[in-house]
């Protein structure tokens, strides 16, 4: 048999290349792991897996698919679970997956393997993914069957020659991309106690941030980022740039208690300045450029989307409609929005285009008014005909 292993490098996906081969029957493991611009270093990544028994270690760069294709139709999408996590984490189960099976149809393998536990999402979004994709992949999951604890764990890989983690000290789980990092476990556990600062990594503490405000304009078109400051660059840079600005800024963290997939209520931490930055004013431009009906019957999409991907249905007909729905309402969300950053916030300072339904001389108090004031009243007439209707019944 042979597998194509999710690594990240870490210990519980190294653990896992010893395991698949010992206690699964495995003759060849072949290790992917994706570069989501984690910024780790990943040629170490690629040897620490030759290291632990990989026949072969892929790395593969797919940060371009990764904003293009998963990032941006979020941020069209306003996509927010829960109402707060942009979801960096759930958007990047589905590339992750699809790089699996590429892989696992191109070198020939039986199943694809990845070191989720058995409590949390990222099982569901591999496993449902792989099987939209490729149905008849076998998916295997180590980790949710072999019941070690961490130390069992550590120590199970120190028999296979798998050095143990080198800070054995952190009691944090951390998975980072490009889109932001989410923090769990050790101390965090407690929903009653604070983050030590220490978990930050993309953001700075408020107390250290710049005194002064930084203003800065993003530019979009069709719903999509293209610049930033007037500046037009690629999705990559765009988001690694804005991560830094609005981190350096404290902009960006979240803690909040979220609903799993799989019945658990879970304490997280995040931390993601550019996704919120720029779905804030995405939306916001979406404000001066939509029609109100169209805005509106929107969010509800929106919720129903972030739900479907976080619940690992990013490759679903319901995904798939609702994503025709949101491609169709970008159209002229085109723009740019100004945004001040100080202390912690992103405020929405101004927005701009072309296709702006605002109208000054409808708006206006001043004397360029054109609004009809006579025609209000036939209005409200009709409006709060039934109103009335009612309330004269309910009177007798
Ligand atoms: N709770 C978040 C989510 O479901 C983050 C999960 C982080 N994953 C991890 N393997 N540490 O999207
Ligand atoms: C895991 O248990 O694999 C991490 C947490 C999650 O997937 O939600």
């Amino acid at each position: 048999e042979k597998v194509v292993l999710a690594y990240s490098g870490g210990v519980d996906t190294s653990v896992c290349i010893p395991y698949l081969k010992n206690e699964f029957g495995v003759k060849e493991v072949i290790t992917l792991a994706v570069d989501l611009g984690q910024g780790d270093e990943l040629g170490p990544v690629k040897q620490k897996a030759l290291d632990s028994g990989a026949v072969e270690s892929l790395v593969i760069d797919v940060q371009e698919s990764f904003v293009k294709d998963y990032a941006f139709p979020a941020i069209q999408a306003n996509a927010l679970y829960e109402n707060r996590y942009p979801l960096a984490t759930a958007l990047a189960r589905p590339l992750i997956a699809k790089t699996l099976v590429e892989v696992a149809e191109k070198y020939g393998a039986d199943a694809i393997a990845h070191g989720c536990t058995g409590k949390g999402n990222d099982q569901v979004r591999f496993d449902v993914s792989i099987g939209a994709l490729n149905p008849k992949i076998k998916i295997l999951a180590p980790a949710r069957e072999w019941g070690m604890s961490r130390e069992e764990t550590i120590a199970y890989g120190e028999k296979f020659g798998i050095a143990s983690p080198v800070k054995k000290s952190s009691p944090y789980s951390l998975d980072k991309n490009l889109l932001g990092i989410a923090i769990e476990a050790g101390p965090l556990e407690d929903p009653w106690t604070e983050p030590l600062e220490e978990v930050y990594a993309m953001t700075k503490p408020i107390a250290e941030t710049p005194n002064e405000p930084e203003y800065i304009e993003i530019g979009f078109d069709t719903g999509v980022p293209i610049s930033l400051n007037g500046e037009t660059m690629n999705g990559v840079q765009l988001i690694g740039k804005l991560n830094e600005i609005a981190g350096n800024h404290g902009v960006g963290r979240l803690d909040m208690i979220e609903n799993r997939l799989v019945g658990i209520k879970s304490r997280e931490i995040y931390e993601s300045p550019a996704m919120i930055v720029l779905i804030n004013a995405h939306r916001d431009l979406e404000s001066l450029t939509l029609t109100a009906d169209v805005t509106r019957y929107k969010r509800g999409i929106e919720e129903t989307y972030s739900q479907l991907v976080y619940n690992g249905l990013w490759y679903s007909p319901l995904k798939a409609a609702l994503d025709a729905f949101i491609e169709q309402t970008q159209e002229r969300v085109s723009g740019v929005v100004r945004v001040k950053l100080f202390k912690g916030n992103a405020t929405i300072v101004g927005r701009k285009s072309s296709n702006s339904l605002y109208s000054h001389d409808l708006a206006t108090y001043g004397s360029e008014d054109v609004f009809d004031h006579k025609a209000a009243e036939g209005f409200i007439y009709v409006w709060g005909l039934p109103t009335r209707v009612w309330s004269e019944k309910m009177r007798g």
